[in-house]
Parts: structure tokens; sequence; C-alpha cells
């Protein structure tokens, strides 16, 4: 069996307005273009990417909300329509995706011996939210590289952000442990936004750019700050940093999806590569890549690859309030 590997974690948001600036084939609206500061962030993370040739895209979406447990997608062809509750107008797009089960499986099993309640996802039918087919797409969007598909469980909204992120600790170590014993060589994907205040109303063309920019200062500010920190690779001080974060930007990592990716890749201090930041209906978003690979700590070897140098130090109860 070939030897885990996780050769990078990308920060990967999800604003379906970039799907509909592109105009794939598999997206029914049509746009005039829009947000391309962003899209050519995400063409830079492509071509990284394609030079990367995993085995498996991992990818955590907020969108997929379960009140139980984190799930995984456990049905290996899932195909239909995927559909923005909230901009329909902008996403509505065909999907057609191939599922690693096998590793799921293993997800979702050394999850559940860390303690998390997890679950296989079965049904057929299932429509895959927009969250997971947006960074899916904006990464990767030949859909030639099976996916392991993550719901978000939202127990930092249920319970508190301090709870919720050491369960998405939990579940990095898991997916660590479940790379390293499945010998899969990986790529993960956060897919979430930094700064997330947005404008409650959309302008008559969507993709009127003269109507983009920051929802406001303060969330801007942060962005640039926590942006900065991660470009020169201190990360630990981001950690320290993310519950004031989340708690003044409103920031879209609190569902976990960033604490997981990094969580899985032991928490390494390295300068994430900014391909680019912008707004999305005044959300701030930045496409970044972790490469673990280039810096040699790509590897999960033999014994147990538990993760030792955790922001949150793996004392689950000490850290709950
Ligand atoms: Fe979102």
């Amino acid at each position: 069996m070939a030897q885990g590997e996780i050769i990078a974690g990308f920060l990967a948001p999800h604003p379906p307005h970039l799907v509909y600036g592109e105009n794939p084939p598999q997206n029914e609206p049509r746009s005039q273009g829009g947000w391309e500061p962003l899209r050519w962030a995400y063409e830079r993370a492509r071509a990284s990417l394609d030079e990367m040739k995993p085995d498996v895209l991992l990818v955590h979406s907020p969108h997929w909300i379960t009140s139980v447990g984190h799930h995984f997608l456990g049905v290996r062809q899932l195909s239909g329509k995927s559909v923005d509750p909230i901009f329909p107008n902008l996403f509505r797009y065909d999907f057609s995706l191939e599922v690693d089960v096998e590793l799921a499986e293993a997800c979702c099993e050394e999850g559940r011996k860390a303690g998390l309640v997890t679950k296989m996802m079965r049904n057929p039918n299932f429509r895959v939210d927009y969250g997971t087919i947006t960074t899916l797409h904006m990464i990767r969007p030949q859909w030639d590289i099976p996916v392991v598909g993550i719901s978000a469980n939202n127990t930092p909204y249920y319970l508190n952000t301090k709870e919720g992120l050491v369960e998405m600790d939990l579940l990095g170590k898991a997916t660590r442990e479940a790379l390293r014993k499945t010998g899969r060589r990986a790529v993960l994907l956060a897919s979430n936004t930094l700064s997330h205040w947005h404008f409650h109303e959309e302008p008559a063309i969507p993709e009127d750019m003269s109507k983009e920019h920051p929802q406001n200062l303060a969330g801007y500010q942060w962005d640039m700050r926590m942006i900065e920190l991660m470009r020169k690779g201190r990360m630990r001080e981001v950690f320290k940093l993310l519950p004031q974060f989340i708690e003044e930007s409103f920031a879209e990592v609190k569902s976990g999806a960033f604490t997981w990716m990094h969580s899985a890749m032991n928490y390494p201090e390295l300068a994430g590569e900014l391909y680019g930041y912008g707004t999305v209906i005044g959300t701030g978003n930045a496409v970044m890549e972790w490469n673990l690979r280039k810096a040699g700590q790509s590897l999960l070897g033999g014994g147990s690859s538990t993760a030792s140098g955790s922001a949150y130090d793996g004392h689950r109860a000490s850290l709950v309030d």
C-alpha cells in the first residue's frame, strides 16, 4: 500500500457567484462575468492542484448541515442538480461526482473512535449541497478526482465556538489517521469564507461589480490581519485569534472547515500562498494554499499519526467552557 500523504490544504471558499460568473456548461443561469480577481485566484490554485496529482479531494462544507453528528458521503456515484437556496437565480448546477467510499468509511470510523458521533450518508438520490459543489468546481472543474464530502455538524452554533472547534480538531485528527491507514495521497479543501457580514439586497444585475465591496471596515481589517499572519506562517497566532475573529467579523470559519483542515495537517507553522482575495456580496474570500509536500511535511509515517502540536492540545475537556 502507498504511504499516506496530505499533499496540501486549500482555503477554498464557495460563493456560488464564482461559478455563475464563469458560465460553465453545468450551471443553468448565464452571466456577463464578474468577480474576476477571485476567479483568477482559483485559476492559479487549479494549476497548482494539477501538479499535485492527488488520489482524492476531501472537502468540508458549512452548507451540508447535519444536526446529529458528522456525516460522510457514502455512495460511489452521485449526480443531480445542486441549487443554492439563497441564490437559486445564480446557481442551479448539474453535478456528477465519484466518491472514495473506502476512505470516507475510514474517516467515519476514525472519527467514531475519537469520540465523535459519525455516520455514512447512503441515500443514492442525495442532492449534494452548493458549498461542496462550488468549492470542487472552482478547484477542479474537470471532476476527474474522487472526493470525500464531509458535513458540518454545526456544534459551534448549537453549543459554543470553542466546543465546536474542538470537535473539528478531533475530526481533523481522525481524517489524518484515516489517510495514513488507507495510504491515500490527499488534498484537503476548507470551504470557508472569512469575514461574513453581507449585503441583504442583491443588485439588479448580480454581476455589477460597481456594487461589490467589503460590507464593513471591521470585517475587511480582520481579514487583512488574519491573511497577513497566514502569509507569514504564524498559524499559532491565527488559531489564538480565531475565536475573536469569528465573534467580531461573523467569520464563516466558525463552521469548522478551516480548523478541521489545519488539524489534519498537524497545524504546520507554514506560510500560506495567497492566490487572491475578493468580496462577494460584501463577504471576504481568500483562496490560499498550504503546500506540505514542498515543505517536506506531507508524508504520514508509520504508527499513529495523532497530532502532537495541536492548537487545542487535544485536551477536549479543558477547552469546553
Ligand atoms: Fe457559505
